[in-house]
């Protein structure tokens, strides 16, 4: 797949513009546990996987920039000069919101044109737009000779999901897009922002997603909503964010809380703390001890801080019945795409042939599952820089 991508957006960039472009691959992300934690300055625990945006990316001769997005056979030109939102929902804004946090940098970008696809499926919590942010401000870039760091790219791209696409995401995404590392997670502090990266070998069991196909579609709202729930408790708690908060601490404000900000908050202390104890199991190789930590993150996720679904429910409960699926929960902001499995790998089979028979039987429509390898995070192909593979060139 990464290979025919590959070749497909670089010809088809040439085919348009008639020039060699830089390519760059930025990654989507899993994450095993830590959910809604990194706005709270916690902790989490995801790790970039084997699926892409390819973003081939090069100045342009004319006044405007190209932007074609190959998965939906769309272009969109503009000028530089006059950067706006584009309607809510529109992939445009990731490209955009990460032009005008250049500009407002300071940054004087020229015309360029892009050509990106990928095999990332939008909307399943698998962070394509933290990648396709970080495809375009790394290409850009290179392109520009802009001298910025990662860590300054990350940021930028946050900034573009806050302010183009209205999502007040924390840095999970980004980062773990931007710095992963092959066989690792990271262990990613989102307070400092620095991450350990933790060699993963789970041995007889397997990661599995399995994309529900559904959005819900007021997860945007929901998600700001949460975050400003978290920062009114830490308020309240005179703390400077639910990282340094205790349940004891807690307690002693509860009377001044609703129930539900309670639990939320009470959620998101304990996540903090399952995220560390997920670590240490990985550490001791106790794989059965990850996946309780796994199923009791869903649990807080579905009754505590209420951001999972009918769909996402009904594959965790799947997964409980069986007793090869030592873990299982919903994955990413919520409200729909992925849950993520560990699963002994010989029970695969018989349990994907099974939860996808029930998941239709009982929604009439199909789940997706997805097998993935932990990969590097966003970067350059060096050898179209080589001049590599010529034929596409001449
Ligand atoms: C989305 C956000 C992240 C993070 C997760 C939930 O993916 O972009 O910053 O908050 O939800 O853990």
């Amino acid at each position: 797949m990464k290979n025919s991508l590959e070749y497909k957006i670089v010809s088809l960039f040439i085919d348009k513009f008639k020039t060699k472009p830089i390519v760059v691959f930025s990654p989507g992300r899993i994450n095993i546990i830590g959910e809604h934690t990194d706005y709270n300055e916690g902790f989490v625990f995801p790790g970039a996987i084997d699926k892409y945006i390819v973003a081939a990316i090069q100045k342009s001769k004319s006044e405007l920039c190209s932007i074609y997005a190959y998965n939906k056979d769309e272009t969109y030109q503009f000028h530089l000069n006059n950067i706006e939102k584009a309607p809510n929902g529109s992939w445009k804004n990731y490209v955009l919101g990460v032009i005008s946090e250049l500009q407002k940098k300071g940054i004087n970008l020229k015309p360029f044109n892009v050509v990106f696809g990928g095999d990332i499926p939008g909307g399943a919590g698998l962070s394509s737009s933290a990648a396709l942010e970080n495809g375009i401000v790394f290409g850009l870039n290179e392109v520009f000779q802009l001298g910025l760091t990662k860590r300054e790219m990350i940021f930028i791209s946050q900034k573009a999901e806050h302010n183009f696409v209205g999502v007040k995401c924390g840095i999970m995404d980004q980062y773990s897009s931007m710095f992963g590392k092959e066989n690792h997670l990271l262990f990613l502090d989102c307070r400092t922002v620095e991450a350990k990266p933790i060699y993963i070998d789970f041995k007889d069991f397997e990661l599995v997603l399995i994309n529900t196909n559904v959005k819900h579609s007021l997860s945007e709202s929901a998600y700001n909503e949460r975050r400003a729930t978290c920062e009114k408790v830490s308020s309240i708690l005179e703390k400077k964010s639910l990282r340094d908060a205790n349940e004891e601490d807690l307690l002693k404000i509860k009377d001044q809380i609703s129930e539900d900000d309670y639990q939320k908050a009470l959620y998101v202390i304990q996540e903090i703390e399952r995220t560390q104890k997920a670590v240490k199991a990985i550490e001791n190789e106790d794989i059965i001890e990850l996946g309780k930590l796994i199923y009791s993150s869903h649990n807080g996720l579905q009754h505590q801080y209420k951001v999972s679904c009918d769909e996402l429910d009904f594959l965790v409960d799947r997964a409980k019945e069986n007793s090869h699926v030592v873990g299982a929960r919903m994955m990413g902001g919520g409200f729909g795409g992925c849950t993520i499995n560990v699963i002994a790998k010989s029970e695969t089979k018989n349990f994907i042939t099974h939860v996808t028979e029930k998941y239709k039987e009982k929604f009439n429509k199909e789940c997706s599952v997805y097998l993935v390898n932990l990969s590097d995070g966003t970067h350059l192909v060096k050898h179209y820089n080589e001049n590599r593979p010529a034929k596409l060139y001449t």
